[in-house]
């Protein structure tokens, strides 16, 4: 166990106890514990890349403050589970101030324990409803960031978020926002409602009925059930909750209030605390033309609404998850701005550099960078982190050609964007200590925490990354 005082700074839970409740309801479902996990799309380094390229919306939108030397940047998770993600925006920015709060006292307390042990002290969290959290005394916020919350709290709830946008998200302020999307998830909700019919037929333990019902849908397949003939993407999200880790199950398929979401319908709700969508925080959208026929972008092309074309879009590329970006107040840089700060913004390996690849197959066909940008970029990230400008000016390679390249390479997950260098040599101290915190965790024989923090990217990188390039991309442990 954490050996540490755990300092619950306020208790309140919000849990209700009705035990004549069906078992898949809100909040029993949150009244067990999830994973531990990292999510490099709430992180201000990743979205103030995805905001300057445009991803899914218009270039140079309400870029995040954390970068501006200016002010102090103050973000705020909601619902934040273990708190893995705030725990590491707070570890590489020590000028930052990052909250994070949940109703789930469990989660606060090991929250609160590892921030304790490993000495950061600019990271706060609470135990608090999204309806107490309201009331107590925060900063106001440049960034609030829900991963995981917004489809799968009822609509109470989700108008007790919207008050705290509404209230603590300063204007020019950025919202992260994922949720489940209705295109994707179209031909699965029968099998959401199964698993939850099972579990309130049988009063199974969550857990154990999560498993159950996956186990009992997969036989269903098995034995030829139609359902899977005529909805061959529930047979895909069948295969993935088959792999996946039983608390995940529960959190996804047993609250009571699953609801799925088009874009507009999410920016529907958001508009009543102020904000408007500004882009999307996944990366791969930039390259949704790889995967579209040239008669589907057309037709994208065509739509100027912004949430219709989002729609349209995911009639297109069904995703089961949106990761959407809204902003209060939007501000927008000029297109000068956003090349001088493209050309400006440092990239760092996540693999092995001298393994950087030239070609990619996309669902459209193969996809290559020119031989002149492969190297150029190759050679400077065999080096460390270097920006744009950097590798222009070192190898005189078009300057589209380098730009694409390093947008193509992180929408693979080869490279990632990388703090500003100051930023790194001001993180190194305090990751270190929280690495060391992490690390000691293990010995101690608690479950591993899957991710370290990592100064260069200002991000968590998998506790499984090769020890060469963990140490190249700071990490000490
Ligand atoms: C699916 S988990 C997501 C956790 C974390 N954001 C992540 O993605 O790893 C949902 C979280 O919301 C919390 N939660 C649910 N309802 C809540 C409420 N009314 N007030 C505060 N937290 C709540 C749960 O305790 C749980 O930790």
């Amino acid at each position: 166990m954490i050996e540490a005082i755990l300092l619950i700074k306020k208790t309140h839970t919000g849990l209700s106890t009705n035990s004549s409740m069906p078992n898949s309801t809100d909040s029993h479902v949150a009244s067990h514990s999830y994973a531990s996990n990292f999510y490099k799309e709430q992180t201000p380094a990743h979205l103030h890349y995805a905001q300057l390229c445009g991803v899914g919306g218009q270039a140079g939108v309400g870029l995040p403050t954390a970068f501006s030397s200016d002010d102090m940047f103050a973000s705020c998770d909601i619902g934040c589970g273990f708190g893995l993600t705030p725990l590491i925006t707070a570890a590489v920015d020590p000028t930052a101030d990052i909250w994070g709060f949940d109703f789930n006292p469990e989660h606060i307390s090991s929250a609160t324990a590892l921030s304790e042990v490993a000495g950061i002290s600019n990271a706060t969290f609470l135990t608090a409803s999204f309806e107490t959290f309201l009331d107590q005394e925060t900063p106001d916020f440049d960034l609030i960031t829900l991963h995981g919350i917004f489809s799968w709290v009822s609509p109470e709830n989700r108008q007790q978020i919207r008050d705290i946008l509404a209230k603590k998200l300063k204007p020019g302020g950025m919202v992260y926002v994922s949720y489940n999307c209705s295109t994707g998830w179209a031909s699965a909700a029968p099998m959401q409602q199964f698993l939850c019919d099972y579990v309130d037929r049988h009063g199974s333990e969550l857990k154990k009925g999560a498993i159950d019902s996956v186990v009992l849908v997969d036989q269903m397949r098995t034995a030829g059930a139609s359902f899977f003939g005529v909805n061959p993407q529930a047979g895909k999200i069948l295969d993935k909750a088959l792999q996946s880790d039983p608390r995940y199950l529960v959190h996804e398929y047993l609250t009571g209030h699953w609801t799925v979401f088009s874009p507009a319908q999410v920016a529907n709700e958001l508009s009543g605390a102020g904000l408007e969508y500004a882009g999307s925080a996944d990366v791969t959208h930039a390259f949704d033309v790889f995967h579209m026929t040239p008669e589907a972008q057309a037709m994208l092309n065509s739509i100027d609404d912004p949430l219709l074309r989002q729609g349209v879009r995911d009639f297109f590329m069904t995703p089961l998850l949106r990761k959407d970006i809204f902003v209060k107040n939007p501000q927008q840089i000029s297109p000068k701005q956003q090349t001088e700060l493209l050309l400006d913004q440092r990239f760092c390996t996540t693999k092995a550099a001298d393994q950087l690849p030239q070609h990619f197959n996309f669902p459209r066909g193969g996809v290559s960078l020119t031989a002149e940008a492969h190297a150029a970029i190759k050679a400077a990230m065999i080096q460390g982190p270097a920006s744009a400008r950097m590798i222009i000016d070192a190898s005189s390679t078009e300057t589209k050609s380098v730009l694409n390249g390093l947008k193509l390479l992180t929408n693979i997950g080869f490279l990632a964007p990388a703090l500003p260098e100051a930023m790194t040599k001001a993180a190194q101290e305090q990751t270190y200590r929280f690495n060391a915190a992490l690390a000691g965790f293990e010995e101690n024989g608690d479950e591993p925490v899957p991710f370290y923090a990592s100064p260069v990217t200002g991000g968590g990188i998998s506790r499984d990354t090769d020890p060469a390039l963990r140490q190249a991309l700071g990490i000490r442990v």
